[in-house]
């Protein structure tokens, strides 16, 4: 989609519907023409490293393609040629430290950094440091410890206990509307399946508390019945849940996902054993995912605004790139923390039915 000049406010709108007010919120790719310091005006192209932990995962690779469509946009509004660099480091922390030595070695203004393994950031903020090369970390969240070692270190990401409330509230919801829903066999109970990310993710184990806490909250009355680590792949979840069809048969009644791939392994599981009735949901608002609750087969899912999660990334990026303020661009917690924001996604019929 082309952006012209008066599209520039598109970047701000965004962040609006973020819930960022105000001046606070002039995205970089909205600051058009902005770059009046003397700095700003020499520099014509910047150039960001970013590494992904993996190039397989749906919901980062939603983000990849946002990142590029703001990169695009930003050259359109302001004719300043953006350079991304983007690596997979295969879920290998040692590969994504070389890719970090690398964007050094080509000079990169600002590194983007989705971290494989979330404990180990001080090496790649080691390189950064050395290389005074400012860091956005994403989704993967590293120690604070480490988040405090250098003011040059943000982190952008979605907050894990919102989504779990949001999730939680999607079965409230739906449990208060239509009981029979979700208590199929009508015992007064909800049977639940629990499916979990990467038990090193900082999602995973908040995620899991909260959804399920909040169902408590509500007075729900849920019974588990199972659950496992899937680390946030649809083929695991799908291998697990075919596994518990088997084991407890017309026993799963809901089946709690950590996130989108794992609720559609769940239901590629059902899919195939032909089983109908099961109410599932997800976390991310991935497009298969939305496009899961929107054909009926998920009950629901918690989507985050991608595009204003890569407009954070890019515009904290770019302002590093260009020596800008980056507080009157973006409104940061504690100066370096950006949460995203996200809403329930439902099916609307409340009639699921997998046949
Ligand atoms: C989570 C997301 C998952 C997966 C993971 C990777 O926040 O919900 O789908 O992308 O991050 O770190």
């Amino acid at each position: 989609m082309k952006r012209g000049k008066k599209d520039r406010t598109g970047a701000a709108a965004a962040f609006r519907r973020a819930g960022i007010l105000g001046a606070a919120v002039l995205g970089a790719c909205a600051l058009a023409g902005g770059c009046k310091g003397a700095e700003e005006a020499a520099k014509d192209s910047i150039r960001i490293g970013i590494s992904l932990y993996r190039g397989d995962d749906t919901f980062i690779n939603n983000i990849r393609q946002e990142l590029e469509k703001c990169a695009k946009a930003y050259e359109q509004d302001t004719g300043i040629k953006v350079h991304l660099d983007i690596e997979e480091a295969k879920g290998n922390q040692y590969t994504q430290n070389n890719q970090v030595e690398r964007f050094i070695a080509l000079d990169c203004d600002v590194l983007c950094i989705n971290p494989v393994d979330r404990t180990a950031a001080s090496a790649v903020i080691d390189k950064a440091m050395a290389g005074n090369v400012p860091v956005v970390f994403f989704n993967r969240q590293p120690v604070e410890e480490d988040m405090n070692r250098w003011d040059e270190l943000y982190y952008v990401a979605v907050s894990a206990k919102e989504s779990a409330v949001l999730q939680g509230q999607i079965v409230v919801d739906s449990y208060r509307e239509e009981p029979s829903l979700l208590d199929a066999d009508g015992d007064g109970v909800i049977s639940y399946a629990l499916l979990e990310g990467e038990s090193s993710h900082q999602d995973s184990l908040i995620r899991t508390e909260w959804s399920i806490q909040t169902l408590k909250d509500a007075g729900v009355p849920i019974e588990r019945i199972t659950g496992g680590i899937a680390n946030w792949e649809r083929s695991q979840a799908s291998a697990l849940m075919e596994q518990w069809l088997v084991q407890y048969p017309d026993m799963i009644e809901l089946v709690i996902c950590n996130n989108d791939d794992m609720a559609l392994g769940a239901i590629d599981a059902m899919e195939r054993a032909g089983v109908s009735g099961i109410q599932v949901v997800g976390i991310d608002g991935t497009t298969p995912g939305l496009q899961a609750v929107e054909s009926g087969r998920m009950m629901g899912t918690v989507s985050s605004d991608k595009e204003a999660y890569a407009q954070a990334i890019f515009t904290i990026a770019a302002d590093k790139a260009l020596g800008r303020n980056v507080a009157e661009d973006i409104a940061l917690e504690d100066g370096k923390y950006y949460n995203c924001p996200q809403k329930i996604v439902k099916y609307i019929k409340n009639s699921y039915k997998n046949e």
